[in-house]
């Protein structure tokens, strides 16, 4: 394969009227090349894949397939925003595969991080594959590959998901990458011109076995479902204080440890939530956010009082080194 450079001509893309230009230009090479074809993708809600969506929306509407596969691992109304942005509002022709119970099935009693990731990244190529087999006609698969993906990976990760797929899809399709020359910022300020919603295009970075790294150890449903009310607690507070435009990655983790504790003068056992607040260029080093403690004071009452299944509420204040962004 030929390597993949940003022209020096390339001019950064810093204002509507650029991403305007850029979507123009994009809209036209996309109907060229895909003509009365269909296109498949994968859609996980994330910046790269919404703004490849509405930018193939745009350029060959119902053409575009759709696959949303929730693995049970979503934050809380994620899929839903998904369905309702894609499916309400633009019209998207999208597949909703609630695939909860497979993942959760397949990962009950797994412990060891590695083989976590391993299930959720095998069961999403499976269920992927399984949707694409049932459509006739595809022969693009398109994928939100940027130029970063490129640089990091010297054209490597830039066919990371369709590398995973069965030989056979493999083969089928030829792929898709409108946004492989552009830098992330440049990824938003087109999403915001294309008229995506604020909150999907500055969505803080998610990693795709989601919640599973989050759910420490072996994930049972009731700790995942106190992860995930957490976390939204998290979320909406930081929203409310400003905290949620400043910092970089937040997050609650639930380790499973149980802690003694007292409810409504009851002997009360629950798991410790833990904050995750840092701020970072690159994920490869990473500081903490000096977050108030009215803030912490606030969440922690909400979480312990709203949370089934929580009874203290932590903060991790370790810088990457030593402590890696997720706990797993
Ligand atoms: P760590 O924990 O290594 O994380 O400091 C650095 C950044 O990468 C994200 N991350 C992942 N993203 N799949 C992903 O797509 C993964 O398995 C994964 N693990 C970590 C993490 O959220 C942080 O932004």
């Amino acid at each position: 394969m030929a390597e993949i450079v940003r022209p020096e001509s390339m001019a950064r893309i810093t204002t509507p009227e650029l991403a305007q230009a850029f979507i123009d230009e994009q809209i036209d090479a996309l109907r060229k090349q895909i003509g009365d074809k269909k296109v498949l993708l994968a859609l996980s809600g994330g910046v790269d894949s919404s703004v490849v969506a509405a930018l193939l929306i745009k350029a060959v509407g119902k053409q575009l397939l759709s696959v949303h596969v929730n693995h049970g691992l979503m934050r809380k109304g994620e899929s839903e925003q998904v369905i309702e942005v894609f499916r309400n509002q633009l019209d998207a022709n999208l597949i909703y595969v609630d695939a909860t119970d497979r993942f959760l099935d397949l990962l009950a009693g797994v412990s060891d991080p590695e083989q976590k990731r391993k299930i959720i990244g095998n069961e999403f190529i499976n269920v992927f594959a399984e949707e694409a087999r049932k459509e006739d006609g595809i022969s693009f698969l398109a994928q939100g590959t940027i130029y970063p993906d490129i640089i990091e990976s010297k054209g490597v990760k830039a066919h990371h998901n369709v590398g995973g797929l069965p030989d056979d899809l493999k083969d089928k399709f030829e792929l898709v990458e409108p946004l492989m020359l552009l830098y992330k910022d440049e990824v938003r300020m087109v999403g915001v011109q294309l008229g995506l919603p604020a909150e999907m295009v500055y969505r803080q970075p998610f990693p795709g076995p989601g919640l599973g790294v989050r759910c420490l150890g072996a994930i049972t449903r009731d700790r995942l479902h106190a992860l995930r009310e957490a976390d939204a607690i998290l979320r909406e507070e930081f929203d409310l204080c400003g905290l949620a435009s400043k910092v970089w990655q937040y997050f609650i983790a639930v380790p499973d440890i149980k802690s003694v504790g007292v409810r409504d003068g009851k002997r009360y056992e629950g798991w410790p939530a833990i904050i995750r607040a840092v701020n970072t260029v690159d994920a490869m080093t990473a500081t903490i956010e000096e977050v108030p403690y009215t803030v912490l004071h606030k969440i922690t009452a909400r979480i312990t009082a709203e949370v089934e299944g929580i009874n203290r509420v932590l903060m991790d204040l370790t810088p990457k080194p030593v402590g890696t962004i997720e706990w797993e």
